[in-house]
């Protein structure tokens, strides 16, 4: 098996597929990179700035992977404080990462794209993958362009581009890094630290999420199924469940009675109204056996369990 490349391996996602990946094929299989330089994998980690081309192409040359799981990347609310960042890096960046992947021969090119995709004319409801994307901000614009990217040369036959558009995610290890669904995070650290919580959304915004075991999960899976079963390439959508803010707060009340809530939205708001409620993982179940495990209820209890100690050790709980 040849080694495997990850960007963006320091922020919420890559550190937990990093330990998965490490785990799965052994820590010499695996290249992480990202930003910055302090890790605690047991593989061996490269700073890697995936704007800077020559760099991306030295690495993919010298280590000529079979896989990369591309994950550097601003995110949606980060990437409306800051359009420019986020164009270079999830345009140029993805495209420096495709470039070189190409013509190091890579085979496999594994992407999270997002709900960002989708824009407020897209139907609410349960949304279809073929559907009407039409975002409003550079995130959800710079990820439509870079799923469309990687199918064109998917389909050309110069890589097998895979991708799938995450909802939220929720997790305990790494703080997120700057999306409009951090707001279901920084509630339960809340309430297992017992503080008061100031949601940056309205109570009844509803949007799709997903629990950090699945998504790892749909990220190993999703590359390692052979082409033959699938149809779609670079965006199927993905879920687990779908809540509002004040659901979330409802469920945590049933753990931490007397937990207070107050709701002031921020420019988020705007954000997170422009994306669907729901989607329909129909076409990834099928083509690629998209199960997830963590409903809202067991997503909640999990992070309970695994919040709590932190908060005693006093390492609780700013995101
Ligand atoms: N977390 C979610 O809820 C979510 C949802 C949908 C899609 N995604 C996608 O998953 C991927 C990973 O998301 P995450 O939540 O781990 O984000 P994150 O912000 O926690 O991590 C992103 C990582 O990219 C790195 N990065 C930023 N600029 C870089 C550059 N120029 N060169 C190299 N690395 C750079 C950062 O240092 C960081 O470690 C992103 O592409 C994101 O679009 C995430």
């Amino acid at each position: 098996m040849k080694q495997i490349i990850v960007t963006g391996s320091r922020g919420q996602i890559g550190t937990e597929l990093v330990t998965e990946l490490c785990s799965r094929y052994g820590p010499e299989k695996v290249i992480a990179t990202d930003l910055g330089t302090h890790t605690d994998f047991k593989c061996e980690f490269v700073e890697l700035d995936v704007t800077d081309r020559t760099s991306v192409f030295n690495i993919f040359s010298r280590v000529s992977p079979g896989t990369v799981f591309h994950l550097a990347g601003v995110l949606s609310a980060r990437g409306e404080e800051q359009p420019e960042t986020a164009f270079n890096v999830n345009l140029n960046g993805t495209k420096n990462v495709l470039d070189a992947a190409i013509s190091s021969g890579t085979e496999r090119f594994i992407f999270p794209s997002t709900i960002a995709v989708f824009g407020p004319h897209t139907p609410k409801k349960n949304v279809a993958v073929d559907t009407i994307t039409r975002p409003v901000t550079m995130y959800g614009i710079t990820k439509l362009f870079c799923e469309q990217l990687a199918e064109y040369y998917s389909r050309k036959g110069m890589i097998d581009a895979r991708g799938i558009r995450l909802p939220g995610i929720i997790s305990h290890r790494t703080p997120p890094g700057g999306g409009t669904t951090d707001y279901a995070i920084d509630m339960i650290r809340s309430a297992v630290a017992r503080r008061k919580y100031t949601c940056f959304l309205k109570k009844d915004t509803r949007l799709p999420m997903m629990y950090m075991p699945d998504a790892v999960n749909a990220l190993v899976k999703i590359s390692e199924v052979g082409s033959s079963s699938l149809l779609h390439r670079t965006d199927f959508n993905v879920s687990a469940f779908d809540f509002t803010p004040g659901e979330l707060e409802t469920e945590l009340l049933r753990h931490f009675p007397g937990f207070e809530v107050t709701y002031r939205q921020d420019a988020r708001q705007a954000i997170a109204d422009s994306w669907p409620a729901s989607v329909d993982s129909s076409c990834a179940e099928h083509e690629w056996g998209f199960a997830p495990q963590f409903d809202m209820q067991r997503m909640v209890s999990d992070m309970i369990l695994n919040l709590r100690p932190l908060v005693k050790e006093g390492r609780s709980a700013q995101t």
